[in-house]
């Protein structure tokens, strides 16, 4: 079965319209790869230029790949394929895409040999996919359009509404073979769906609430439990922090990395496979430990937090708990959960239950300066500054009912 498809068509046919009506419609699958544009002055064409779809680009003139020097010449620029081109596609590799997007592969890049082995090594990738192909012939389109793992869809202004069901049958079918192929499980995949279709707006509500309770913006930050790293994510957007995804699941941090990349901060977010009770870093190292709904998974929550204690610096703190950030975004979600699962008001209440212990008691053994606990309707978080060991007097103890 050809892993990779490619439309070919007269100009102005509506083929990169339909690949972007594709994109939007594959909301769940990670997607990356490049677009080319043209660049009009005062009116006028005066080149193409290359872009990665998930950046765009503000300085179109540095990244031409064609200019029009008179009118209808044109000159090709190999070099911006070469380094520009071949870097959004490396980007793109990294970040363990469910498909691939190559609009378009012409004419231009015929002497881009760098930039011609990337495109046939990506195809030869298990990574699929989705490009445009220019009718044309040179040696590069020849090679690609001859391949067997190369299906081409002519499209034409009467069958371009038609494909387009055609063409995203055929992209799912090949992502979720690849995705089966990467043994990425289902439960990771399914709470994933969840995080995107309901608990989304939890995340950026609750790292600014962390951020304004903590006051803690630089540093090193550790996720904890990140599952697919959507707190850690909204936790580097609104910080300095570096921050490091820990989970002890392997799928649910594959598909951490793949929002990772979507993030665009890939410098500043890592991910670690390990467990809280034995944290793969070094004693006094973490400025903030983050967690939510992990917790609940924890069965001996003494370790855990002696554990996430050794890795904190002195005076770092952690915010370990669960919730939805406000009680209106609760209610929806509340409202929303019930109607997918008849279980899940009675396994919350259970869960809630399970964190209703004195967490003064639990943790007065360790180096703590303060604790305090926060439970309310829409969340319930242990909040805890570790001591600065010379100072390791008993915890404040105070408990917050807001
Ligand atoms: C309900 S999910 C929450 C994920 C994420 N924090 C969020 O809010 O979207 C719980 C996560 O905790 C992880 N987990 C459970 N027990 C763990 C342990 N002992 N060590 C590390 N991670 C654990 C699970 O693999 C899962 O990804």
């Amino acid at each position: 079965m050809s892993n990779n498809l490619f439309l070919a068509g007269d100009l102005h046919v509506g083929k990169s319209t339909l690949i972007d009506k594709v994109i939007d419609n594959l909301t769940f699958f990670h997607i990356s790869g490049f677009r080319t544009s043209r660049y009009f002055k005062n009116k006028r064409l005066e080149g193409f230029y290359i872009e990665d779809i998930r950046q765009g680009s503000k300085e179109q003139k540095n990244i031409f790949i064609g200019r029009c020097i008179n009118e209808n010449h044109w000159v090709s620029i190999p070099s911006t394929f070469d380094d520009y081109g071949v870097k959004i596609l490396e980007d793109c590799l990294k970040g363990n895409p469910d498909l691939i997007v190559m609009d378009e592969l012409g004419f231009f890049e015929s002497n881009a040999i760098r930039f011609q082995d990337m495109v046939l090594n990506i195809l030869d990738s298990d990574t699929p996919v989705l490009g445009v192909l220019k009718l044309k012939e040179t040696p590069f389109l020849n090679t690609i359009r001859n391949r067997k793992d190369v299906r081409v869809f002519a499209i034409t202004q009467e069958n371009r509404d038609a494909m387009f069901s055609v063409i995203i049958d055929k992209i799912e079918n090949v992502i979720c073979r690849n995705r089966e192929k990467k043994q990425v499980s289902i439960d990771a995949l399914d709470f994933e769906k969840t995080v995107n279709e309901v608990f989304a707006p939890v995340y950026p509500i609750i790292a600014k609430q962390i951020k304004n309770r903590t006051q803690i913006t630089d540093g090193i930050c550790l996720d904890v439990g990140s599952g697919t790293g959507h707190l850690g994510i909204e936790m580097a957007k609104v910080t300095n922090l570096e921050v490091y995804l820990l989970d002890k699941s392997k799928d649910m941090l594959s598909l951490a990395e793949q929002n990772i990349a979507r993030s665009c901060m890939e410098n500043r977010l890592n991910t670690v496979l390990g467990d809280v009770y034995c944290i793969p870093m070094g004693d006094n190292t973490v400025d903030l430990v983050i967690s939510r709904g992990s917790l609940f998974f924890w069965e001996d929550r003494e370790k855990a937090f002696k554990e996430i204690n050794r890795v904190l610096a002195p005076g770092g703190m952690a915010y370990v708990g669960g919730g939805f950030g406000t009680y209106r975004l609760k209610k929806k979600i509340d409202i929303e959960m019930q109607k997918r699962d008849s279980h899940w008001r009675k396994n919350m209440v259970k869960k809630v239950d399970s964190t209703n212990i004195d967490y003064h008691e639990l943790l007065k053994a360790l180096d703590i300066s303060d604790i305090q606990v926060i439970n309310n309707e829409a969340n319930m978080w242990v909040i805890l500054r570790k001591g600065m060991k010379e100072n390791s007097a008993a915890a404040h103890q105070k408990t917050l009912n807001l």
